[in-house]
């Protein structure tokens, strides 16, 4: 994170000044929602809800909560409820639509976009259990490419024109190396040949549609393998003619220290570079998952809130410099409801502070830092 940032964001928390783009005062009331601001510059600003995870309940039916989410938002993803293993645990089962259709029948009747996540996400673990166990037959190929289309069009025949944009296929690349994952499915059909045909058989069921490609590769340190997997399949589906259209940066950013002198630097220069390899293949842009881990922070949360806000503000001035950047997407709005409440804890044992909001619904430095960007950026 910059130093500049820094400095300025944790003065502003010491004053209680309006340097934190207003979020000082508790709330989001008097000053313009995200989405507004957002909307001023040719985007929109939205979030995830779920019907909750294991002991934290359901964002979903808490109603403050909720009551943020549609004052903030003018999109909705769901969490998890759009996922194959959550509308389909079970084969023999109809697919358990209820969850996703009472949540964006709410975001409808609030004037909200919303998006699907995700038809094929590629890590075996996130598969549903049943598909990894699946008796292919003696026609494997066509089995596996059976199983796959059946799902998609399922899926997207449900909800039909109502999804303005799918997360078709999710993180396929493994970071480490840049290859592509394997799981049951690649073992019958091919990596990018499954890959393909979930991009085609997307079109065919959602034919309105942004069809897009999400993953986590980012800015930091190691990721460079990851960004060139990415890239490399993103130009070999675009070769074979599939119809990806867009890329999601998941945006799961992670702070480890307090600003070191040079800030970005180099690593934004690389970001730009790899965000204008992918427009430059025709791609456009989403950030669908921002959120902020403040593990390697201290445990003094004015510096914690600092530093997940300047490091925020860092990444979103380079990212919403891209010209086809069109969404804004958190991976929630408040601490306590955060999915990384749920991994690694703290060194300290405190709660993260990884969202724009405390789990008391007050407005913090981060959401100060993403009104600032969405003012300071450049209108589309
Ligand atoms: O719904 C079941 C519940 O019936 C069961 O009792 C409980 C027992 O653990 O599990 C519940 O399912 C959990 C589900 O969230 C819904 O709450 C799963 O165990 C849990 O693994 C799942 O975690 C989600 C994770 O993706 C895996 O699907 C997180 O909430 C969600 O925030 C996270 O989101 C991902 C994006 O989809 C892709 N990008 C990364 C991001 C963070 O990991």
């Amino acid at each position: 994170m910059t130093r500049r940032h820094f400095n300025r964001l944790l003065a502003a928390a010491g004053t209680g000044s309006g340097a934190l783009g207003g979020c000082a005062t508790g709330g989001a009331g008097a000053e313009p929602s995200l989405d507004a601001l957002a909307r001023a510059k040719g985007l929109r600003f939205g979030s995830t809800l779920g019907v909750g995870s294991a002991g934290r309940g359901s964002r979903f039916h808490d109603a403050a909560y909720r009551e943020l989410t549609a004052r903030e938002c003018g999109v909705l993803v769901p969490e998890n409820e759009t996922k194959w293993p959550q509308l389909c645990p079970d084969p023999r089962q109809p697919y358990r639509f209820g969850p996703a259709d009472e949540m964006f029948a709410w975001a409808r009747s609030q004037g909200m976009a919303l998006r699907g996540h995700t038809l094929l996400w590629m890590l075996p673990k996130w598969l549903p259990d049943w598909v990894n166990t699946h008796d292919f037959g003696a026609q494997p190929r066509q089995a596996a490419e059976r199983l796959l289309a059946d799902h998609v069009r399922t899926t997207c025949s449900h909800f039909g024109d109502s999804i303005e944009s799918w997360d078709v296929v999710n993180e396929a690349i493994a970071p480490e190396t840049g290859l592509l994952h394997e799981n049951v499915l690649t073992r019958h059909v091919g990596d990018v040949e499954l890959i393909a045909q979930a991009f085609h058989q997307a079109r065919e069921h959602a034919p309105k549609a942004q069809l897009v490609y999400n993953d986590f590769m980012s800015w930091g340190e190691g990721n460079a393998k990851h960004r060139a997997g990415v890239l490399k399949l993103l130009a070999e589906l675009k070769r074979r003619g599939a119809p990806v259209q867009a890329l999601g940066l998941q945006a799961h950013i992670g702070v480890w220290s307090l600003p070191a002198p040079g800030g970005a630097g180099a690593t934004g220069v690389e970001w730009r570079r790899f965000l204008d390899e992918a427009m430059g293949m025709g791609l456009d842009l989403l950030i669908t998952e921002l959120d902020v881990n403040d593990r390697g922070l201290p445990s003094d949360i004015a510096q914690r809130d600092a530093g997940v806000a300047a490091a925020a503000r860092d990444w979103l001035d380079v990212t919403l410099a891209a010209p086809r950047l069109h969404r804004l997407l958190c991976w929630g709005l408040a601490d306590h409801y955060s999915w990384l409440q749920d991994g690694k804890p703290r060194d300290d044992g405190l709660q993260k502070r990884p969202l724009p909001y405390d789990a008391q619904l007050k407005a913090k430095p981060l959401r100060g830092a993403i009104a600032d960007a969405l003012r300071a950026m450049p209108a589309r």
